[in-house]
């Protein structure tokens, strides 16, 4: 989950770099649905880790990614690289931020316990 957490970063800060530095929408959709996609698949296999340890927490976390995905569908809506996008991009960052601060360090410390690495 850390390197997933890690790839998922990187991908926020490229993103942040392509609307940086003026690229066109062109160049910034397909990053955007990289990161959307690479979101979804890190949301699902977290899930599917907490569900198969019985982790008690893990439909409260579950709704949190819920409540992620929704907004991103929204923003999908949006012109892909203006400076509106860059505000979104920066409140995804924040947003992982402080969800991998808070609510992933719930079950990382449960998951250890019970021998996950
Ligand atoms: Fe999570």
């Amino acid at each position: 989950m850390d390197d997933q957490h890690g790839v998922l970063m990187d991908t926020v800060n490229e993103v942040l770099e392509a609307l940086a530095r003026g690229a066109g929408q062109s160049a910034v959709e397909p990053l955007l649905e990289r990161l959307v996609g690479l979101t979804r698949l890190h949301f699902l296999s977290e899930e599917r880790l907490l569900e198969r340890y019985g982790f008690p927490g893990v439909a409260a976390h579950a709704e949190e990614h819920r409540r992620l995905l929704n907004q991103i569908r929204q923003w999908q809506g949006l012109q892909g690289a203006g400076a509106e996008m860059r505000e979104v991009v920066e409140g995804l960052r924040e947003w992982f931020q402080t969800h991998t601060e808070g609510a992933d360090q719930e079950y990382g410390p449960w998951l250890r316990e019970r021998g996950v690495r």
